[in-house]
This record gives structure tokens, sequence and C-alpha cells, in this order.
């Protein structure tokens, strides 16, 4: 198992920070997941350790950070938990300033959408709130050397990738299209706010990601929902699949008929079909179940892994389940890493299948 030596080369002053990701053991309930969290807020408080645990469809995404003792003492009673195991470091550094401060768990997840007196998972963390209201004002004032600067400061405060798409960029789109729900911007506001942040998300790469996640000779169609305008999810899942590896094709079709073509084609191990990340979009699912179910006929003897994405996912309003599709991700961050794992799930029982 990694572990954190290296933290202990401390500067002053500088906190330590460690992002892993595991599975769980066993899948816990809304109340098991609470339980958990607030007891990880009382140990976390005594030791000066801020952080956030995402627990999405069976798998855990958590950052500490803290100072390195505080961090090692919390972090080898973590790695030796037996409600998850498969843990892999994603990254371990020294950073300047917290990403978390005040936050001694900040709680994100699908099964506890039920109110949390303690934690309020629902808000960001004060210092990140304000970064995403900075992000959404110059999005919408076309301010990209504002947002450019924004991203660099962050990447200087050790944000890594997955932080900047899950904390920033994303909700940000979110809070634009609430500004246009309000009528606080046109649509042409809204659609041109977007496409900055899809430029300020370029800068986003992934050049920490692990070795080994970089060398995925799997292929993906990344398409937006037929008839979607909005392509940021579709735009930022281009850069980090690219930079994991893979073979990506992209396509914006306006009808089913076109996605499919595209699919028979080119028949990749997967494909992502999203929708917007700034609306809910309630009225496109019957489309979308369609487009997904056409999409595991198409490409005829070849498994491919469909996965769909958007605001109405990550918001929980909708689910994988409701459309037929094998994963709904309710971020961009990690997803090369989770469709990998599909893909090799698929092709395992696949090869059983044929033997
Ligand atoms: C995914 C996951 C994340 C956890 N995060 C924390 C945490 O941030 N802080 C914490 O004190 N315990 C956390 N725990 C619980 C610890 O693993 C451990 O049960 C607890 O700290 C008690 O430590 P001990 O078993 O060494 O006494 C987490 C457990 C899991 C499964």
């Amino acid at each position: 198992m990694a572990r954190t030596d290296n933290l202990q080369v401390a500067q002053d002053n500088w906190i330590g920070c460690l992002t892993y990701q595991s599975t769980a053991t066993k899948i816990p309930d809304a109340t098991e997941l609470q339980s958990l969290a607030r007891q990880a807020r009382a140990r976390n408080r005594s030791v000066g350790v801020t952080g956030m645990l995402l627990f999405e469809e069976g798998r855990f995404l958590q950052t500490l950070e803290g100072p390195p003792e505080g961090l090692e003492a919390i972090w080898s009673s973590v790695a030796r938990d037996q409600r998850h195991s498969e843990i892999e470091v994603l990254s371990k550094h020294m950073a300047p300033a917290r990403l978390f401060t005040g936050w001694d768990m900040f709680l994100s997840s699908n099964v506890s959408r039920i109110p949390d007196p303690v934690g309020g998972q629902f808000d960001l963390p004060p210092a990140v709130a304000e970064h995403v209201r900075k992000a959404v004002q110059m999005s919408l004032d076309g301010d990209d050397i504002g947002l450019n600067a924004l991203m660099a400061a962050l990447a200087e405060q050790g944000w890594t990738s997955d932080a900047v798409l899950s904390l920033l960029i994303e909700p940000a789109a979110r809070a634009l299209g609430d500004a246009w729900l309000a009528d606080d911007c046109t649509e042409l506001d809204l659609t041109i706010a977007i496409s900055m942040l899809q430029m300020a998300g370029h800068a986003v790469r992934y050049e920490t990601a692990p070795q080994g996640i970089r060398s995925s000779r799997y292929s993906i169609l990344l398409a937006t929902a037929p008839g979607e305008p909005h392509m940021l999810g579709t735009a930022l899942l281009a850069d980090q699949f690219t930079d994991a590896g893979w073979q990506v094709e992209m396509a914006f079709p306006d009808t089913e008929e076109a996605l499919l073509n595209q699919l028979g084609a080119q028949k990749p191990d997967a494909v992502d079909i999203g929708l917007s990340d700034a609306l809910f979009r309630q009225q496109s699912l019957d489309r979308l179940r369609s487009a997904v179910e056409h999409s595991r006929l198409v490409p005829a003897n070849h498994p491919t892994v469909v996965s769909v994405g958007g605001r109405l996912f990550a918001e929980a309003a909708a689910t994988a389940a409701s459309v037929g599709a094998d994963h709904a991700r309710m971020t961009v961050a990690g997803a090369s890493i989770r469709m990998a794992e599909l893909v090799r799930k698929s092709r395992r029982e696949n090869s059983r299948r044929g033997r």
C-alpha cells in the first residue's frame, strides 16, 4: 500500500494532501454513510484534517488534507478499514493552502440526499463557493483572462484536475443554468458562458495521472445527446480520455439516427451520451432512453459500455437504470478510470460467455 512518507518533508505551514479511490466491500445505505462521515468529522477535527468524501456507484473518492502527522494518523486507519478495498492513491502532495477550509469532512453522495444536520453536504465549502461565484461572473462577462488566471491560481494552490472539474467547473455550469432559469441571463448569455467554462476547462489536464492509467488502448465515442446544444461535459471528457490514452471520437448528432450511424461505423468499446451540465432536460429522458437502448444494438457482436451524464444525473434526479445505461456519471472527474473498469468487466463477462 502506498504511504505518505514523502509528506513528512513539510515546508513551514504547508499541508499534506492525499486523494484516493476505492471500492466499497458492501454498499452502505444512507444511514451508514452518514454515521461514517459523522465519526470521521469528529476525529478529523481533533487532528486538524479537512477534506471531502464522494460515494458513487459503489466507489469512494476521498481527499484528505492537513498537517502531515494528523493526515498520517487518519490515513493509517482508513487504509486498513475493511469497509473498502482496491484502494488506489491518485495523488499525494504538499500544498500551500487548504481546499476544504472549515470542512472536517464534506460528504457528497447520491444515496444520502437526506439533509444532514451536522454536515450540510448540499453546500460547497465557503472558500470553494467563492471561486465558483467568481467563475460564473467571469464566464458571463466573457473574461477569459480572469478565468485563466483563476485556473492558474487554483493549480498553484494544489487543486487536482478532478477537484477543478467537480468543485469548480461543474458547479459553475449548474449555477449558470439556475441564473437562466431565474431569468438573470438570456439563453445566448448561457451558451456563451458555458463555452467560456469549456475553454477554461481545457487548461485542466491529467499530467499527474498514475502510470498505467494512461496506456489504455480502449476506444470511446463521446457524444452529446441527440439535439443537445450544450457540449461542456463532452468536451471536458475528450481532454480526459485523450490524456488517459484512449482513442477518442466525438459526435454532436442532431438525431438518434446520426448517433447510431457513427456508432455502427466506429464500433467503440464505450459510448458516453451527455445531456446539458447546466439545465435539467427532464423532457429529453425518453429520447435518451431510446438512444441508449439502440446504441447497444448497433455495433453487432461488439459489446459497448454505455454511459450517460448531465445535470439530471449529477443531481441524482435520474439514474443509469432509469435510461438503461451501464453507468451514469455524477461528475466528469475520474470518468476515464471508471469507464476503463466497466470495459474490462464487460470484456471479461463476454469472454466467459463465449467459452
Ligand atoms: C471510505 C472511508 C473513509 C473514511 N474516512 C475517514 C476520515 O476521513 N476520518 C476518520 O477519522 N475516519 C474515516 N474513516 C473511518 C476509519 O477508517 C476508521 O474506522 C476510524 O477512523 C476509526 O479508526 P480506528 O479503527 O483506527 O480506531 C473512513 C472509512 C472509510 C471506509
